[in-house]
């Protein structure tokens, strides 16, 4: 993993291939989308699929969902977590609930504090924080810019490939919150969510797209995503 080569497959079937095999690993990425969008679904999928298959080590950070829901959602998509031993899901609401006085936490800090303890711990490869709004609504940031800044350094310093979900307008707007993310982040993964009708029912399907990649050739084009038991899937033509 070591290697300027090594990439981390987003297991959807057709898009690692248009993005020269993955993720380059080290990178800080963005996942993006309206609720309902698949994020936590997608990044739940990348970390299964990279500890199952490659036997990396990674992290689940929940803030909003608790872990019994997020593991009900990904074993209805076929990912179970029965079957892996290196993919951890800590549930940050749970912790919340379990502290005395939680209004008092600077929960950014708490959280960057547990990552250096997990880091020294378990190592992680890969990491998710689902979601940095949840994050953000836990924490009164009194400068937003400057301590979301640092909070990107820190993932910097841990050595490892990190997922942020985010959550966006269905409409468009920033990539994240407070506007900053989209150029702190090495990517951005874009889930979109578009109504189109079907006779006479409106349907919404979904797309994915990668807004960007640093060092990666890819294409801004926005895929219909497909999942269902046996996994993600584009459609390209
Ligand atoms: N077994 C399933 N197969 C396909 N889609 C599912 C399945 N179970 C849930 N979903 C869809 O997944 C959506 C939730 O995905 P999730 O990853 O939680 O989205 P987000 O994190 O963007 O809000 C649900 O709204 C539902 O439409
Ligand atoms: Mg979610």
């Amino acid at each position: 993993m070591n290697g300027t080569e090594s990439r981390i497959g987003t297991h959807v079937r057709g898009l690692d291939e248009r993005i020269g095999g993955g993720i380059p690993a080290g990178f800080t990425v963005l996942i993006c989308g309206p609720s309902g969008s698949l994020k936590s679904s997608l990044a739940f999928n990348i970390l299964y699929h990279s500890t199952k298959d490659q036997g990396l080590r990674s992290l689940y950070l929940s803030v909003e969902q608790s872990k019994e829901s997020l593991l009900g959602q990904a074993s209805s998509l076929g990912l179970s977590v029965e079957d892996t031993d290196t993919l951890n899901v800590v549930d940050l609401a749970k912790l919340r609930r379990e502290t005395e006085k939680p209004e008092e936490v600077n929960w950014i800090a708490t959280l960057q504090d547990l990552l250096v303890k997990y880091n020294e711990e378990f190592d992680p490869q890969l990491l998710a924080i689902d979601s940095l709004d949840a994050l953000y609504a836990l924490s009164s940031l009194k400068n937003p810019r400057n301590e979301i800044f640092t909070f990107f350094e820190s993932l910097r310093d841990l050595n490892l490939t990190a997922f942020l979900v985010s959550e966006m307008p269905r409409e468009g707007g920033f990539f994240g919150k407070h506007g900053v993310e989209e150029f702190l982040s090495d990517g951005i993964i874009h889930l979109r969510l578009k109504e189109v009708e079907v006779g006479r029912t409106t349907s919404v399907r979904r797309f994915i797209g990668i807004a960007k990649m640093r060092g990666t050739k890819h294409e801004l084009d926005y895929y219909p995503l497909l999942v269902d038991k046996s996994g993600f899937e584009v459609l390209v033509e």
